[in-house]
């Protein structure tokens, strides 16, 4: 693993060198209060796949197919659930929720009036009932809009449910947030895309940044759960400024590498001189 110097958030970090790229290692809840000027995020949370929302209701039985399995599983178990690098993906219930809406309500409070998050989860059928995202969302942060990602290929074939092909992305947005344009309005709610491969067990496809930023007047995007660092090629992409945060060193490593390549893509990039191309 590399070992990055500390930078101006406290936090071990790797820039670009023109410093529109800016990845930083560490927890997301410390790192994000000391962050400013970013117009948008885009991020994708650990799900809490080997978590049980009504474990304590008796609905949940283990075993029985209809939830609780995890792509996390592949480390020691944990005595709390299930091990994965430095993230456990089995919380308790209660917990997780306490802890995500303290990460929304973080990237909200840095956000200017304009501003919007663009946060991706699923819902799912957890033995005989259906939870939903919108438990995640704290009473001082709204929802504007539910898309939906349509994906193909669900495995979670089991007769209590049909199987599920589709996640959301919740619009968690400021009231001065606008789209692009009334054009870009006709992009829809409903996204498909399909799922991409990496090192990473769970990243979204790059197509998925890349369809906000084609909405969005942002300039400054972040993802403070940034994984191998999708949102930041697709800013790279299209000339928007990104920070990324990540907390588990393998997953920075893998982030820092498909940014500098990304990078490495533009030709006019040269070493003493920032990228040719105009940032947004
Ligand atoms: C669903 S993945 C994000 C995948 C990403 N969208 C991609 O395309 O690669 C969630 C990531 O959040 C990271 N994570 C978990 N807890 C974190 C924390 N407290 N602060 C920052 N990152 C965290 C995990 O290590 C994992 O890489």
């Amino acid at each position: 693993m590399t070992t990055y110097p500390i930078g101006p958030s406290g936090f071990p970090e790797w820039s670009s060198e023109d410093g529109s790229v800016r990845l930083i290692l560490g927890d997301c809840l410390e790192v994000l209060p000391t962050l400013s000027g970013i117009d948008a995020v885009v991020t994708s949370p650990p799900y809490n796949l080997g978590g049980r929302p009504w474990e304590k209701l008796g609905h949940w039985k283990p075993g029985d197919g209809s939830g609780g399995h995890s792509k996390w599983r592949n480390g020691s178990d944990a005595s709390n659930g299930i091990q994965y690098g430095m993230h456990v993906d089995a919380m308790p219930w209660a917990e997780y929720v306490a802890w995500q809406q303290a990460v929304i309500k973080a990237m909200w409070d840095i956000l200017p009036g304009d501003g919007a998050i663009f946060y991706n989860h699923k819902p799912r059928v957890i033995g005989a009932k259906l939870w939903t995202p919108m438990e995640l969302i704290p009473p001082s942060v709204i929802l504007r809009q539910i898309i939906v990602w349509a994906r193909p290929g669900g495995m979670n074939f089991n007769p209590t449910a049909f199987v599920p092909t589709h996640e959301w992305i919740m619009v968690l947005a400021r009231d001065l947030f606008r789209l692009k344009s009334k054009e870009v309005s006709g992009l829809g709610d409903v996204w498909s895309m399909s799922p991409e491969r990496n090192e990473h067990p769970a990243p979204f496809p790059v197509d998925l940044p890349l369809r906000v930023i084609e909405a969005v007047k942002a300039r400054t995007i972040a993802d403070p759960f940034m994984g191998s660092g999708t949102t930041g090629v697709a800013c790279i992409r299209t000339g928007r400024r990104f920070i990324g945060i990540e907390i588990d060193p393998k997953y920075f490593d893998i982030a820092v590498a498909r940014c500098k390549a990304e990078l490495n893509r533009f030709p006019l990039l040269e070493p003493a001189k920032p990228r040719q191309r105009e940032l947004l």
